[in-house]
């Protein structure tokens, strides 16, 4: 007798918006070696068209509205209760626009991810592709990177870069970003799942051993 296939790590994604790099995440999990399971959706936003793209999916989804909290803590309050019932293996946040406090945080830690729109640890917080073209950067881009008491701060995992074209505004920089974003977001979950990543003390360790730079997907 063949014995059960051990069960894959368990994926709560958190989404606030359209949910494209959801999207992409859906997609990548069909791919039959997927090494995750994608076991819920949740949002801070009841219309979140990303709930939609769950839902078609046949993936369970949940709410905490913001509105109906009347302080950070109290939403996240209700957000880790919820996610303590899923007690899902990694939380990934993919355009979740609330910033979380500390104690959820240490809560999760080493099991949450998220994608920041710039190469970190330049243009942390809003507006990173505005501020970019401000600069008169050339070079721009995503990182993937474990969530930490830091906004925007903890170690940054994978990067890919993206070029600033001399044509370029907020929405076409935008653009091209996210397109990076869906491609890098998977590979970098699919790590996890497979157990080849992990938060240390200030780190990355990737196959046990630490980071010394992000792992860099090649532009193109
Ligand atoms: C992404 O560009 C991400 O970098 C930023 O929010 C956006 C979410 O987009 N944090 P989507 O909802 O995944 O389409």
């Amino acid at each position: 007798m063949k014995a059960d296939p051990a069960p894959l790590p368990t994926i709560v994604v958190l989404a606030s918006g359209t949910g494209s790099n959801l999207q992409a995440l859906i997609d990548a999990s069909r791919e039959r070696d997927f090494p995750g399971e994608i076991i819920a959706v949740g949002s801070n936003r009841p219309k979140a068209f990303a709930l939609e793209r769950a839902a078609q999916a046949h993936i369970k989804t949940f709410v905490v509205d913001h509105t109906q909290h009347g302080s950070r803590e109290e939403f996240d309050a209700h957000l880790m209760a919820e996610l303590r019932r899923l007690d899902p293996d990694l939380i990934v946040l993919a355009g979740f626009m609330r910033i979380l406090t500390e104690d959820f945080v240490r809560a999760f830690r080493g099991k949450l991810l998220n994608v920041h729109p710039s190469l970190l640890p330049a243009y942390t917080g809003l507006n990173t592709h505005q501020r970019v073209l401000d600069a008169g950067d050339s070079l721009h881009g995503v990182s993937i990177h474990f969530v930490t008491e830091e906004l925007d701060g903890g170690p940054v995992i994978a990067q890919a870069e993206v070029p600033v074209l001399a044509d370029d505004t907020p929405d076409t920089l935008a653009e091209r970003v996210q397109q990076q974003e869906h491609l890098l977001y998977p590979i970098v979950v699919r790590w996890f799942c497979e157990g080849r990543i992990r938060l240390g003390a200030q780190d990355v360790l990737f196959d046990g051993a630490a980071l010394a730079e992000p792992m860099k997907l090649a532009a193109n």
